[in-house]
């Protein structure tokens, strides 16, 4: 039995693939490299000691997904990671991200099928829930409409999948709602590697503090929370990749959707990750107040109590950690992966 793990040389896909390897799951990974490289792989088999495959191949290539399944007949079911993700360039480019997450999903679950491989756990996000009505979410709490292409890319991959379980209940599917993912592994050989200038807090965070960028903007002080600054669910990405190797449980049942939250069930604000990055670092980071970034909400946090009743899942490492092995990672990597 193997995984594949689509979008594997990315950042959450990268540190999944680890946590799987040490659970002793045998991996294989699709990516078309167009936000990653192949060197993020050869970092997690220096950390696991394990050879992973990989083949690099786009998931709209029917031809290549079949070539893949047809070689790795011990596939059981898929992790899946591959998708555009940048907020801004969604709005600039609907087409793509249209393209590369609906349309390169259809075509996964299609030679799934097609294989008799029907057990899928899905990359979602916690901006499904929009601007929610009320704080802390569960998974119960309504979908609301996406500012943005990415957005409604996530939302509408959730309705296809859930419609596609229910016409075929053979399928088990579990759509998991990412809160943000910050942090890095440990060993500091992997790790977030934007694109760019950063478009997330935590990322443009350690790049002032490496000192590629000069200072911080706060988006808004004047959001109805505590401080006025936005309030978010930050989850460290390695506890992120252990829910996905919890979630491989569901393989096991005889058809199903579930959907879980996952996130630390706290939320933190702009100036309070400013706060306990430089408790954790002792860099001081400089920042100043800007008007709102269109499109973002006030706060949004998980209720992430069903996966741990039913996933035996709750995130472990605390903001400080989170911070540091952000640093971590940045320090020992100022130019990332070096794309
Ligand atoms: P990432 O960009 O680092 O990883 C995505 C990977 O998918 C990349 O390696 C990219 O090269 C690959 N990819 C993209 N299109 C592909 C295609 N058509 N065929 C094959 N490979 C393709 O992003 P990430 O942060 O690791 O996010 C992984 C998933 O989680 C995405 O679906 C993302 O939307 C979702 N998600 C991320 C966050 C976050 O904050 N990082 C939050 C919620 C949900
Ligand atoms: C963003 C995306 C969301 C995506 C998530 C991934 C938007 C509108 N939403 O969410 O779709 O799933 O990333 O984690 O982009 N901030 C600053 N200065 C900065 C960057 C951010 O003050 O330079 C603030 C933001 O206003 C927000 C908080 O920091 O209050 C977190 O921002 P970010 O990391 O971009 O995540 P989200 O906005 O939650």
């Amino acid at each position: 039995m193997s995984i594949l793990v689509t979008g594997g040389c990315g950042f959450i896909g990268s540190h999944t693939v680890v946590e799987l390897q040490q659970a002793g799951e045998d991996v294989v990974v699709v990516d078309n490299l167009d936000n990653s490289t192949k060197a993020a792989l050869d970092k997690v088999e220096e950390i696991t000691g394990r050879p992973v495959k990989f083949y690099e191949k786009d998931i709209r290539d029917r031809e290549g997904l079949e070539e893949i399944f047809t070689k790795e007949p011990e596939i059981s079911g898929c992790i899946h990671f591959a998708g555009k993700k940048a907020v801004g360039e969604s709005v600039r480019l609907p087409w793509e991200y249209y393209d590369n997450n609906i349309h390169g999903t259809l075509v996964l679950l299609d030679v799934m099928r097609k294989h008799g491989v029907k057990n899928l756990i899905f990359s979602s996000s916690s901006t499904v829930y929009g601007n929610p009505d009320a704080v802390p979410v569960t998974e119960e709490s309504p979908k609301k409409p996406c500012t943005n292409p990415y957005g409604s890319t996530k939302s509408m991959q959730e309705t296809i999948l859930t419609d596609i379980q229910a016409a075929d209940p053979e399928w088990n599917i579990v759509l998991l709602r990412y809160f943000n993912p910050i942090g890095a592994h440990k060993s500091g050989k992997i790790g977030e590697d934007p694109n760019g200038i950063p478009n997330n807090l935590m990322p443009y965070i350690t790049q002032v503090a490496v000192g590629k960028l000069e200072k911080l903007h706060v988006f808004g002080n004047d959001y109805p929370t505590p401080d006025g600054t936005g309030v978010r669910d930050y989850i460290h990405v390695v506890d992120l990749a252990k829910g996905h190797v919890k979630a491989l449980k569901k393989f096991d049942e005889n058809g199903g959707l579930y959907i879980y939250n996952l996130g630390t069930g706290r939320g933190y604000s702009v100036l309070e990750i400013v706060e306990n990055f430089e408790k954790a670092t002792g860099v001081k980071i400089p920042y100043q107040i800007d008007p709102r970034r269109p499109g973002d909400i006030a706060a949004n946090y998980a209720d992430a109590s069903k996966a741990e009743r039913e996933l035996g899942w709750k995130a472990e490492n605390g903001i400080l950690e989170m911070c540091a092995d952000s640093w971590r990672w940045q320090q020992m990597n100022p130019d990332g992966y070096g794309r």
